[in-house]
């Protein structure tokens, strides 16, 4: 089982640090908590989850001959956000197809953080009328059609760049980067904490720490209000990555867990607990969070702690995914 025969185009600064979060383990008296920031990962637009998952779709792209990157995603996506840095980067144009996913009394909603970045960056932000879903829709076909009607060469990647073969890749990578970390720190994180949403962060960290000897947790902590579908794509995504990274064996149910409970009604829509995990994070660690995901799997973890489902010896690792640049469209929460 490897990696090794995936072509990767470098996009990180190298591994993400791994850092104890003492002040926050000590305030919830139990598991020792740290954090692997993927909030730090690249000099590209902040960085974050997707840059990673990118690394393995610009070769693809490139070997195609592909000239644009074609993307969706809400209008505060962090995602199209990083597919427009990673197209300046990679010298490619990148359309971004931003649909109405959060409906949020934010006068500048579609005017700062994420889209203001994916605007400087150069890219064609297209905005659209649609509700959130993470399958396939018919805006982005059309912003398919459009490049390839301008005699431009587009390449398809879905919402998150999860529902793509090469989408879980990033993710099976990170939990070599994992194992090779706890070596040097002298650590083994027994229990994992990630937010999902199109699923290809959990499903690739799954696929790649079910090739390790020594098993963990994954949890998955839903922030898209829509569990089961979540829980569905996470799977699709593991199975199909295990299988291309050549594990060697089916993935169990019982190695799937999504969470549910900590999302609130809606996709994008903080509910108190998030807001209580912002501030509680900010205020004894200094690390921002943002209120749509990490916010979100941060007051999990907090519950998770508080109520002996993470026993009190054990060692946790958050995955801080980046999200910050959303937090400018949330000012109201915080004034
Ligand atoms: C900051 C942040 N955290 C978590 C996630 C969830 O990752 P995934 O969509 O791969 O499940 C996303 C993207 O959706 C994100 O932008």
């Amino acid at each position: 089982m490897s990696l090794d025969g995936f072509e990767r185009y470098p996009l990180l600064f190298g591994p993400s640090p791994i850092h104890a979060l003492e002040s926050l383990s000590e305030h919830l008296g139990g598991a020792r908590i740290w954090a692997k920031r993927e909030d730090c990962n690249s000099g590209l637009a902040f960085g974050g989850n997707k840059t990673r998952k990118l690394e393995y779709l610009v070769p693809d792209a490139l070997a195609q001959g592909a000239d644009t990157l074609v993307s969706i995603g809400g209008v505060q996506s962090n995602h199209t956000r990083q597919v427009a840095a990673v197209a300046a980067k990679a010298g490619m144009k990148a359309v971004l197809v931003q649909e109405s996913w959060v409906e949020w009394p934010d006068a500048v909603n579609d005017k700062v953080g994420n889209i203001l970045l994916s605007r400087i960056l150069g890219a064609d932000v297209r905005l659209v009328q649609a509700e959130f879903g993470i399958g396939f829709k018919d805006s982005w076909q059309q912003a398919l059609e459009d490049v390839r009607a301008s005699g431009g060469a587009p390449y398809a990647i879905p919402a998150g760049a999860s529902d793509h073969r090469l989408g879980g890749l990033g993710f099976a990578n990170w939990a070599y980067e994992v194992q090779e970390q706890e070596r040097e720190l002298g650590v083994f994180f027994d229990t994992i904490v990630v937010c999902s949403v199109t699923g290809s962060t959990q499903a690739g960290m799954i696929a790649g720490f079910a090739g390790q000897d020594r098993p963990r947790r994954v949890l998955g902590i839903d922030a898209s209000a829509k569990p089961a579908e979540t829980r569905t794509q996470v799977a699709k995504i593991a199975r199909a990555t295990a299988e291309l990274i050549g594990l060697g064996r089916d993935l169990h149910d019982d190695e799937i867990t999504v969470l549910e409970g900590w999302a609130g009604g809606r996709y994008g829509i903080p509910v108190d607990s998030t807001l209580r995990a912002i501030r509680l994070t900010a205020r004894l660690e200094g690390m921002i969070l943002d209120p749509v995901y990490e916010g979100k799997s941060m007051a999990a973890l907090i519950d998770l702690v508080h109520n002996g489902e993470i026993p009190r010896n054990s060692n946790v690792l958050f995955a801080q995914l980046g999200g910050q640049p959303a937090i400018n469209a949330y000012s109201g929460l915080f004034g």
